[in-house]
């Protein structure tokens, strides 16, 4: 059992994550780019759970390590800290916003699969990259709560995929497995489990960028059970290589 979560990254979704984990009683270990003493705030926040590290640090003291940074960084990760390690990988593809990495626009390998290859020793798993990172945290519920949902993992290992369930479990959510790194294509971004069914609300009327950014914190989610997610999962087309 998860004990100490490693998070690599501490922004949107790391920070969301680690408020999950410290509020389920975990000790939290964050890290970024800039170095722990920019984490100060979010540590005082988070309290005694929690303390701010390097990456390596921070992958060696997780009994489990988050690896939630922007996919174009994921050659930073710290394969050697992250030897013999589950790593759930949060991080999404998106070609338009970030730039394109040719090696999966050639290849059709899953960004997963790629963050695996860069993390040979370790065992990957995909989670917690098909919901926003405010639905993330205003979502999750006891296990047994009527309106609990449910999200996607995806990944080689069957231990491994067993321990990041249960981590996905105690943050507050179900888990449904939905198949290994090369079947994780059916989250990501564009596919109909993809953030849209658990923040189904929309503006009444049109909205300045800053009214839209205030909308968007404040809009409620939709709780989506497991059935939804195994339906939705069935539903996505897999997308065919551009240069084919
Ligand atoms: N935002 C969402 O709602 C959402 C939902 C699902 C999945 N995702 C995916 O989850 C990932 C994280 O998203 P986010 O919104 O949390 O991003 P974000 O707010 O931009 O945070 C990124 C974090 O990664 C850190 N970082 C960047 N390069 C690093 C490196 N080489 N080593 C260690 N830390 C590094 C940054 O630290 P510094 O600030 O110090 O650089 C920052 O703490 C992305 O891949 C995204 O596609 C996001």
């Amino acid at each position: 059992m998860t004990k100490t979560l490693g998070l690599i990254g501490a922004g949107n979704i790391g920070s969301a994550l680690a408020r999950l984990a410290v509020a389920a009683g975990l000790d939290v270990v964050l890290s970024n780019s800039r170095g722990p003493e920019t984490l100060t705030d979010l540590v005082a926040e988070l309290g005694p759970r929690a303390r701010a590290a390097t990456p390596a640090e921070a992958a060696e003291a997780g009994d489990l390590v988050v690896a939630t940074i922007l996919l174009g960084a994921y050659e930073q990760l710290p394969a050697a800290a992250l030897a013999d390690k589950t790593v759930i990988d949060t991080m999404n593809y998106y070609p338009d916003r970030f730039g394109p990495i040719a090696e999966l626009d050639e290849s059709g390998l899953t960004s997963s699969s790629l963050v695996q290859r860069h993390l040979a020793d370790s065992q990957v798993i995909k989670a917690f990259n098909n919901v926003d990172f405010v639905r993330l945290f205003t979502l999750a519920r006891p296990a047994g709560a009527p309106d609990r949902s449910a999200l996607p993992i995806a990944g080689d290992d069957t231990a491994a995929k067993a321990e990041a369930a249960a981590l996905v479990d105690v943050l507050g959510y179900d888990p449904v497995d939905i198949g290994t790194l090369a079947d994780s294509w059916s989250s990501q971004p564009g596919t109909p489990v993809h953030v849209d069914p658990y923040f189904t609300a929309k503006p009444v009327r049109e909205l300045s960028q800053e009214e839209m950014y205030g909308w968007y914190v404040q809009a409620p989610g939709t709780a989506v059970g497991a059935d939804q997610v195994r339906a939705l999962v069935g539903s996505a087309v897999q997308p065919a290589l551009d240069h084919a």
